[in-house]
């Protein structure tokens, strides 16, 4: 019988047989120690030279890493060690000797480590990552489940854009243009009239012809659409629902948050009401025309800067002092490899502290220029959302950016009922919703003002001709939550196999 890693508690003291791959390797005097991963999760498996046969000796000194092999061994408690168990090996029997694995434990460029991703999967950290989108998408659907939402499908040709024209992927069906979805939420709308409250999950694509860290060509989204709920409602769901996802993976996903360094603030306050703000407020916010909690952007920015520059000249300072170290005649390998590690992290860390130390004075430009009217770029969002630790809510947004079923500010009819939710931290949006245009004189108005063609939208437009009612719903970027969960740099670390612009191997 073959044990998963993750169950080796319930076999203390006893012997166990595991199958997986090495992912580390050290040997000492007499010693060979694996760090055997089985995809369950990760042990550490020690092989001494007095107590198996010299033949299992010498097999573990050739299982390299990414070597595929099974074991026996008897398990030991061992605090210190990650997941608390230890294999002391008997047998070890391996299936593939790996030559020249191309991903070291050393560190790699990123753009190295995508070309290699149906590899890059199978490191620590990545695997934590799509642990934890595993566990979210759980969540995602116990959320709705339990609320007496229906999940439904929505198609991925479609024939109509839904989120403005400049992103579409336009494909041939049967000789007819045909576009790849950018939402389902039209079809979400359509089936909150037959059932009240639905959500879709499923793959959406806009064509972003753009590299940020936060835009994928294919990405998922959650889109929750509900009848009877205005904007209030739209918005009280959007936190309880995030809420309900921090907390679930803040105690379903511990060792995984763990081995990605989270940062638990995040988890801490997610509690807290989440503060609403209209989009003029949000403007002055970010114009440093208004403090939050006594903070100001602009000069959060400054000290941020300053902060920067003493962090990178104690770097440079620390670099220069271990490679005396290493340079020093006789030093032992053993001191010699840590600090080079310790140098390999500090360089990554100066290079990003470098970018931010060149990118802030363009965000402090743009903030202190932004025109009221505009949408908020990503480093606006960054601005804005640095100054709080809960996600906020940005709603009443001027109609010109916002897409066309939006329902007008029946006060203020520049605007109209849009809200995103944006996640703390600098993240910025995760989610954006409205409360939807349920008249059809003024939703035929809007596909005219949008220069959208009519004839496209007929059965949508059927929705505000038999039983029209308030709905309202929102669009959450799945792989937008996993980036914030995670606090990984850029979104193609979460998702399996990424597609973004100028990508689509592997
Ligand atoms: O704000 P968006 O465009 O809204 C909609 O699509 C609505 N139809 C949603 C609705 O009301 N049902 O997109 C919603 C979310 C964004 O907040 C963002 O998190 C994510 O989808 N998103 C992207 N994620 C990754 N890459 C992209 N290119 C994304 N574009 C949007
Ligand atoms: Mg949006």
């Amino acid at each position: 019988m073959i044990t998963n890693i993750k169950d080796l508690e319930q076999y203390e003291g006893k012997t166990v047989r595991l199958q997986g791959w090495v992912a580390n390797k050290r040997t000492g005097k007499g010693l060979v120690f694996l760090v055997l991963r089985d995809g369950s999760g990760y042990c550490q498996c020690v092989v001494s030279e007095e107590q198996v046969s010299n033949e299992t000796f010498e097999t573990a000194k050739r299982a390299t890493q990414e070597s595929s092999l099974q074991l026996s061994g008897a398990v030991i408690k061992d605090e210190r060690q990650v997941g608390g168990y230890e294999i002391q090996v008997q047998e070890i029997n391996i299936l593939q000797e790996t030559v020249d694995y191309p991903i070291s434990n050393k560190e790699h460029g990123v753009d190295f480590l995508i070309e290699n991703r149906h590899l890059w999967l199978r490191s620590r950290k990545q695997w934590a990552i799509m642990r934890i989108r595993n566990s979210v998408k759980y969540a995602i659907y116990t959320f709705f489940h339990e609320r007496g939402f229906i999940q439904i499908d929505s198609p991925i040709f479609t024939g109509n854009a839904a989120e403005g024209t400049t992103t579409l992927f336009e494909t041939d069906y049967y000789g007819q243009p045909a576009y790849l979805a950018q939402t389902g939420q039209l079809y979400g709308e359509a089936a909150a009239m037959a059932h009240g409250k639905v959500y879709t999950f499923g793959p959406t694509f806009r064509a972003e012809k753009s590299k940020t860290r936060r835009h994928l060509s294919e990405f998922w989204m959650i889109e929750p659409e509900m009848a009877f709920y205005d904007l209030d409602m739209d918005m009280d769901l959007i936190e309880d629902f995030i809420r309900y996802i921090v907390t679930d993976t803040y105690k379903n996903c511990k060792q995984e948050l763990e081995i990605l360094e989270r940062d638990t603030a995040l988890f801490e306050n997610i509690g807290k009401k989440f503060p609403r703000i209209t989009y003029d407020e949000a403007v002055q916010i970010l114009r440093g025309e208004r403090d939050v909690n006594g903070k100001n952007s602009i000069e959060t920015l400054r000290d941020d800067l300053n902060e920067i520059a003493q962090r990178i000249g104690d770097i440079k300072e620390e670099i220069s002092t271990r490679e005396a170290t290493i340079q020093q005649a006789g030093v032992k390998a053993g001191v010699k490899n840590f600090n080079q590690a310790k140098v390999d992290n500090l360089k990554n860390e100066l290079r990003d502290l470098e970018e931010k130390q060149r990118n802030i004075p363009q965000w402090i430009d743009s903030a202190l220029n932004f025109t009221h009217g505009d949408d908020f770029g990503g480093s606006d969002e960054t601005v804005i959302t640095r100054l709080f630790n809960t996600p906020i809510m940005v709603y009443k947004w001027p109609a010109a950016i916002k897409a066309f079923y939006m329902k007008r500010d029946e006060q203020d009819s520049e605007y109209v009922k849009g809200v995103d939710c944006l996640a703390p931290e600098g993240f910025g949006e995760i989610v954006g919703g409205s409360q939807r245009e349920e008249d059809i004189d003024l939703l035929l108005a809007r596909i005219k003002e949008h220069q959208l063609p009519e004839e496209v939208f007929n059965w949508y437009i059927d929705l505000r001709r038999y039983g029209s009612v308030p709905h309202s719903g929102f669009g959450l970027g799945f792989e937008r939550l996993i980036m914030w969960l995670t606090n990984v740099p850029h979104i193609r670390e979460t998702i399996p196999f990424p597609r973004y612009y100028g990508r689509l191997f592997p």
